[in-house]
């Protein structure tokens, strides 16, 4: 295990997203509901996000609910969505505490009323906190977001607010639910898959991929530093070899 006095406090990703999966899994195990492998992954949410804080990184990007987590049973997805809503409500005092921002990227649109109307308090009442920036995906899938790109694109060049000729990645990165974000710098996926089941494609495409068996009721802030010690001693090429990147330096 890594401890946080042996983390590179210069090479702190400005981005981390992600992948909260196993929950299921952790709750089957002890003989217990899917929703209680929820509810024990609200403090390995808690420890993700004030190790993020503590050492400097400026986005974390959390996996909440994606566009297909909908047709899960309904009674999950209730459950999920009245979570939400309560470690929301719970979590404003101590995000506003740490200096921590929330932001949401999805289709909220779809989300319940009370779910929204929490959201956009919680939003509101810590929009001027200038630390850690916390994004929760919710209703979120990369290819929503997109065709959902796509179509504003369209749009705008049908009311000649811009040409086909504007449209490059700086545009293009603008008309994505992450505009004026850095794209992640990591990707964090628990319980042992090896997916990105549909979550910020476009955005990493450089992306380092860190994979752990964890459950993710069981991550802690050690897990946190793990994956940010293995992201500090990899080499990002870019497409570049090994030679220019020293060159760069
Ligand atoms: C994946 O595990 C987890 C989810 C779909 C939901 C994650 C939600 C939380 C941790 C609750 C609260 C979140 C916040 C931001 C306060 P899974 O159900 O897919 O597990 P399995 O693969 O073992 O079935």
């Amino acid at each position: 295990m890594i401890s946080k006095e042996q983390i590179l406090e210069n090479i702190i990703p400005k981005h981390v997203a992600i992948i909260m999966d196993g929950n299921g899994r952790w709750a089957k195990k002890k003989g217990n509901s899917r929703i209680f492998g929820h509810k024990n992954g609200v403090k390995a949410v808690r420890d993700a996000v004030e190790a993020a804080a503590e050492l400097g990184v400026s986005y974390l990007t959390l996996y909440a609910f994606s566009t297909e987590n909908w047709n899960r049973p309904k009674a999950e997805v209730q459950a999920l969505m009245a979570l939400l809503v309560q470690a929301i409500h719970n979590e404003v005092d101590n995000l506003n505490k740490n200096n921590i921002k929330l932001l949401v990227i999805g289709d909220t649109a779809s989300l319940p009323n009370d779910v929204n109307s929490n959201l956009n308090l919680a939003m509101e009442k810590t929009a001027k906190n200038t630390g850690l920036k916390l994004v929760l995906a919710l209703s979120y899938s990369s290819r929503w977001e997109v065709i959902k790109a796509v179509k504003s694109i369209a749009s705008d060049i049908k009311t000649n607010k811009i040409t086909p000729n504007d449209i490059d990645e700086s545009l293009f990165q603008q008309y994505l639910e992450t505009s004026n974000m850095p794209d992640p710098e990591l990707l964090i996926r628990t319980s042992g898959e090896l997916r990105l089941s549909n979550f910020l494609l476009y955005q990493m495409a450089y992306s380092e991929l860190y994979f752990t068996e964890k459950l993710w009721p069981d991550f802690r802030k050690e897990d946190f530093y793990n994956a940010i010690y293995d992201f500090q001693h990899r080499e990002r090429r870019f497409g570049k070899i090994s030679e220019q990147l020293n060159n760069d330096n």
